[in-house]
Order: structure tokens, then sequence, then C-alpha cells
């Protein structure tokens, strides 16, 4: 049903405060994210000055760049060397559900979020080949699946989306899809699985410091920061 709500709107701003950041790519020079640890150190201080309390740090792991766990546990330690401010950072990944993802679910080689959730992602166009026995895979490996993003895939439809719910796939809401940002078909997918409360957890999924800056300018839906609030972020922010 659609409320007075849907047609007002309140800045996104506001809740970042206390806020866990569950998927970026603010590790410096090991992705397609943050360059130098100058541009890392600089956006922290500003999540810092948004109020953002934890941060977890989640670069690709793809064919196309195929990070090593070891490689990014050294680089994640150099940025807390460098890094004095009051941020709780954790070091985890964004997997993408590839053939090299299959190769290292073998060896279970991951850098999982807390619990032993994993991030997975897939192509935003094409499933992959057997994504609900990949994610059935994922658990019998020792794992929970955490689905990056899901409203963003174009291949998803409303009976997919509660398919994956139903067995107990988590999701995890990039918040700039509330606000445009990946266009109106993303953000109408966004708004209809929050009100399902459909995502556990959110995150900014940051690659630079203008899109940080662009959801602290923005205004999102009342409603939706309403049940952002009430289901989202009451889960999202744990860690305290
Ligand atoms: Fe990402």
């Amino acid at each position: 049903m659609i409320s007075i709500n849907d047609f007002l709107s309140s800045p996104l701003k506001g809740v970042f405060d206390g806020f866990t950041d569950w998927h970026c790519h603010i590790l410096p020079g090991v992705d397609d994210g943050f360059k130098t640890m100058e541009d890392s150190l600089a956006v922290l201080a500003r999540y810092e000055e948004a109020g953002v309390k934890n941060v977890f740090l989640t670069p690709h792991i793809m064919v196309d760049i195929p990070n090593e766990t070891d490689a990014l546990r050294k680089s994640f330690d150099e940025l807390q060397a460098a890094y004095s401010g009051g941020l709780n950072l954790f070091l985890a990944s964004e997997n993408m559900i590839d053939d090299l993802f299959l190769k290292r679910l073998e060896s279970r080689d991951f850098l999982p979020l807390p619990d032993k959730r994993l991030l997975v992602e897939t192509s935003y166009f094409n499933p992959p080949v057997e994504l609900f026995e990949t994610l059935r895979k994922i658990e019998k490996a020792g794992f929970r699946p955490v689905l990056a993003h899901p409203e963003r895939y174009q291949y998803m439809s409303e009976r997919k989306y509660v398919h994956l719910l139903d067995n107990e796939i988590e999701f995890q809401l990039n918040l700039a899809s509330l606000t445009g940002y990946y266009g109106h078909e993303v953000q109408g997918r966004a708004h209809w699985l929050l009100s399902e409360e459909g995502y556990c957890y959110c995150g900014t999924d940051l690659h630079r410091q203008s899109q940080f800056e662009h959801l602290l300018a923005s205004k999102i839906r009342r409603s939706s920061l309403k049940e952002l609030k009430e289901t989202v972020l009451e889960v999202s922010n744990i860690l305290e």
C-alpha cells in the first residue's frame, strides 16, 4: 500500500551514527576501489566525522582480481599500522562466484565476516551456473552465504528472492541502491526487498570517496528510512 511517507523523503546522513559498514573497497591498492593509503585514510576520517563505528574492508576476490588471502592480510596490517583513528576495522572479502571461487571452496581459503559468514556476489547480468547449488556447497563447507547487493542483479525475480530468503540466504543492501544511484530499477528492487524485511546487513560498497559524499548528501523515502532503521540497522549494527 502506498502511504504519504512514499512521497516524503529524509536525509540518509543520520544512518551513519553508530553504523557498521559491511561492504566496502577501502583497502588500498588491491582491487578496483581505493588506490592509495592517503585516499583510504582520508575517507576513514570522513567516516569518523559521520559517526560510523565499524568497517569491514571487503576487497574483491575473483578470476579477474585473484587476490590471495595472505596478501590481503598483509595490506590490511599496513592499513592498520598507518591508521590512528577510532574506527574498528575488520578484514573480510567479497567473493565472486566463479571458477576461482569453486577452487577456493575446496581449500576453504577465505576471509569471512563474523560467524563464518561469507560475502558472495554474482555477475549483475547473468546468474552463475547452479547458483542455488553453489550456495548449498558453501553451507556444506561450513560457511553461511551472504549475498551482496541482491537488488543489483538484473536476472533476479521476486520469486527467486523469496526462494533464497526461504532457504536462509542472508542479503546485504547497498545504501546507494535506495538513493537511485544505480538507476530506478535497482532502487525499486531495494524498496521492495526492504519492505519485505529481506535484508540483514547494510553496506556502502564504497570504491571512492565521492560515493560517500553522495550518500551524505542524499535523501531517501521516509518510509524506507523507517524500515531501514527498524529492520536492517537493528541487526546490521550489532558490533557494539
Ligand atoms: Fe563490492
